[in-house]
Order: structure tokens, then C-alpha cells, then sequence
């Protein structure tokens, strides 16, 4: 397999970008938790760098000025969860505009705006993105936003981002969204190919354990990134100093949590594929998957995340995942222990049925975070769970 080569220099940005000690009084070399929420004035309005805890804190910057250069970005922003980053992201537009989105879409994401945006009139158009034309056929002239996953939750259906970039190139109006949770900044880059925002649920891989919720954005745009502190501090969706600490300590090992997760993801997803209770395999990194050669130019590799199709329905499906003794039945992904859902029950259960299966997320359709564990520890758990499941 012939990845692109990942920056030799991410690491190290990781372990040090915005951490210098020389910023603080005390030179600490680990940054230290700034719980207060506000901060002395010299005198009324005259203050040095902070005021009040929700429109600054010096946790938060360090953080921020670390995600920012994992991406080779200008700035970035944290927020309270993914979807607060999401939310805050749809204020920029205004009532009568328009969204661009995928059709297949982490489920709160879809609900967001199906449910939430719909109802400041703000339409979303869901649409196959793995064909650019389609994201071309339905812009109109409102609107203002294109929002891509890629891959998707939870059919890892992989979006050429610069090809729609390009479709975009015409219209300055509109800026471009990436959803980069599933492969993290370690992987794929939005920002590279092309993308105004690069959006992260750091509740997943960029955090790794399981422990926070968080989310955040990248961009090189003064523009937006000048209108969205704005709307951060007129909303309030700030994280904890405390997250962004936990987050800022787990980037330091994302490197290698992330090799890990690819290396024991790609084993399990080779085994997967000549399992006899398996119908088929859905893993970026295998040459199986339909937009293979997407992800070889776009990303760096791919992480633990795949999908199957079970030999059987909703019954042999649930038998698999109340078998499970190692890998733990829960919702989430990206953390360092390996989890399996149903997403036709759990996570994208707030999608109408007729879409749902429209989309592949069937009754058999089970989606695995593939952990850190030992991989033949992984492997043995999954097959015993899959013979419970399926007579084979
Ligand atoms: C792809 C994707 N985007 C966004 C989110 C929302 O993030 P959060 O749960 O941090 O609000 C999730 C959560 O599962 C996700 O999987």
C-alpha cells in the first residue's frame, strides 16, 4: 500500500507548538490548567491578553495554537462538542440560505440540520459527494455553505475533497467544510486540499481516550476564523480548561496511537474479508474499498475505523454484538480500546428507515473502532462472536 509520505515534522509540532515554557512565569514545561475566569484589569477595559474565561484562556490557547499546526493552519478554535463546533459554524450563515451536505453523515450531524438549522430556515440539500457533479448540480445562488464527511459515518464512503473544492472554485460565496474525525489531522489535512474549515470531534481519535468530549476548527482564513471567536464568545460553546488540557497531552501521542490503529485495523479488515458470517468489508485502506484510490492520494492512511455487512438480519446481529467479551458494545469511536456498534439501531437511529437503508445502514451493517489492544486478542474475540452469530 503506497501512502502518501505524512510530514516528518508532525510529532514534534505535537509534543511542542505553543508549550514553550518561556510564556509562563514559572517556565513550566508541562502547560499549566488556568482555571480562573477572569483575569485583573490595570484599569477599566485595560487588560493584557484575557478578561473573561469564555472569550479566552491560556489552556485553551495552547491547544489551540497546537491543533492549528498539526494542520498547517493559521488559527484554530476549540469548542465545548463536535456539535457545538457545528452549531456555531451554521450561525455564520443567515436565515433563507442554503447547505450543501452528504447524504451519508454522521447522524447528529444529519439531525442538526434536518431538524435544528431547518428551523431558522436554513434548507440542507443532502447529496452524494464521491460524485462531485452532484454537489455541483445542487448549488443555488443562496447557497452558502458545502459540508463533506469523508469517510463517511458509518459507510466510509471517501469524498475526492479537492475535486469538489474545485467545483467550488467559482463561487467565493461559499466556503467549504471537511468533517476530518475519522481519519484526524495525522492522516488527511482538509486544509491541503483545498477545504475553508477542517472540523474535528476531538471526542474521537485527536483525544483517543475516551475521556472528553470536545470539538474544534482549522482555517487559514482571517475572515472566518475573526467572524467565528466572534460568535464562539456571543454563543458560549466553550470547552473546560481541564479538556484542553487532556486533549493537548493526548496529542502528543497521536502518531502513535494513529500507526497503531491503521496497522490493526488493516489485519482485522484482511481477516474480516475471509470470514465466512461476513457478506463484505468496509476499510479506505484495503484496495476492496470503491474510492481506494482517493484515499491513496488524498490521506496519509486510515485509522481503526470499519464497517461489515453480517451474513444474516437484525437477530444475527444483535447475537454478534451481546457476544462480545473483549471489544465493548457502545457508541462512540476513535478511543484506544476497541468498540462495535449497530448503527441501524444506535448511532444513526435519528435517520428516517427509508434512508437509513437507502444509504447501506442495514440491520447487518455493524461498524468496529478498532483499538490498541493486541490485534490476535481483537481477532479471536470477533470470530467467536461471529460464530455465535452465524452458523458457519
Ligand atoms: C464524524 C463525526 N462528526 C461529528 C461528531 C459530533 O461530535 P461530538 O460528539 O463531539 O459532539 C461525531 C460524533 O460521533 C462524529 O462521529
Amino acid at each position: 500500500m503506497a501512502f502518501r509520505q505524512n510530514d516528518q515534522h508532525f510529532s514534534t509540532k505535537a509534543l511542542h507548538v505553543g508549550q514553550e515554557p518561556e510564556q509562563w512565569t514559572s517556565m513550566a514545561v508541562v502547560p499549566p490548567i488556568s482555571l480562573s475566569t477572569t483575569f485583573k484589569q490595570d484599569g477599566p477595559a485595560d487588560y493584557k491578553k484575557y478578561e473573561y474565561g469564555r472569550s479566552g484562556n491560556p489552556t485553551r490557547d495552547v491547544l489551540e495554537k497546537c491543533l492549528a499546526s498539526l494542520d498547517g493552519a493559521k488559527h484554530g478554535i476549540t469548542f465545548s462538542s463536535g456539535l457545538a463546533a457545528t452549531t456555531t459554524i451554521t450561525h455564520l450563515l443567515n436565515a433563507g440560505d442554503h447547505i450543501v451536505s452528504m447524504d451519508d453523515l454522521y447522524g447528529g450531524t444529519n439531525r442538526y440540520f434536518r431538524k435544528v438549522a431547518s428551523r431558522m430556515n436554513i434548507e440542507t440539500s443532502f447529496v452524494d459527494a464521491t460524485d462531485p457533479a452532484k454537489v455541483a448540480a445542487a448549488l443555488r445562488p443562496n447557497t452558502k455553505m458545502v459540508w463533506i464527511e469523508t469517510p463517511t459515518n458509518p459507510t466510509l464512503k471517501v469524498v475526492d475533497v479537492r475535486a469538489v473544492a474545485d467545483v467550488l472554485k467559482d463561487r467565493k460565496d461559499i466556503f467549504l467544510v471537511v468533517d476530518n474525525t475519522f481519519e484526524s489531522a495525522y492522516f488527511q489535512r482538509p486544509l491541503e486540499l483545498g477545504a475553508d474549515i477542517s472540523y474535528y470531534s476531538l471526542t474521537k481519535y485527536m483525544n483517543g481516550h475516551s475521556d472528553v468530549i470536545m470539538g474544534a476548527l482549522t482555517t487559514n482564513s482571517d475572515d472566518l476564523h475573526e467572524r467565528l471567536r466572534y460568535l464562539q464568545n456571543a454563543i458560549g460553546p466553550v470547552p473546560s480548561p481541564f479538556d484542553c488540557y487532556l486533549v493537548n497531552r493526548s496529542l502528543k501521542t497521536l502518531r502513535l496511537r494513529m500507526e497503531q490503529h491503521q496497522k490493526n485495523s488493516l489485519e482485522v479488515g484482511r481477516w474480516l474479508e475471509k470470514h465466512p458470517a461476513v457478506e463484505s468489508v468496509l476499510h479506505p485502506g484495503l484496495p476492496s474499498h470503491p474510492q481506494h484510490h482517493i484515499v491513496l492520494k488524498q490521506c496519509y492512511g486510515h485509522s481503526g475505523m470499519i464497517s461489515f455487512y453480517l451474513k444474516g438480519k437484525l437477530a444475527e446481529s444483535r447475537k454478534l454484538l451481546s457476544s462480545l467479551k473483549l471489544v465493548t458494545l457502545a457508541e462512540s469511536l476513535g478511543g484506544y480500546e476497541s468498540l462495535a456498534e449497530l448503527p441501524y439501531l444506535m448511532t444513526h437511529a435519528s435517520i428516517e428507515e427509508k434512508e437509513r437503508v437507502a444509504l447501506g445502514v442495514t440491520e447487518n451493517l455493524i461498524r468496529v473502532s478498532v483499538g490498541l489492544e493486541d490485534v490476535n486478542d481483537i481477532i479471536e474475540d470477533l470470530d467467536q462472536a461471529l460464530r455465535a452469530a452465524v452458523k458457519c
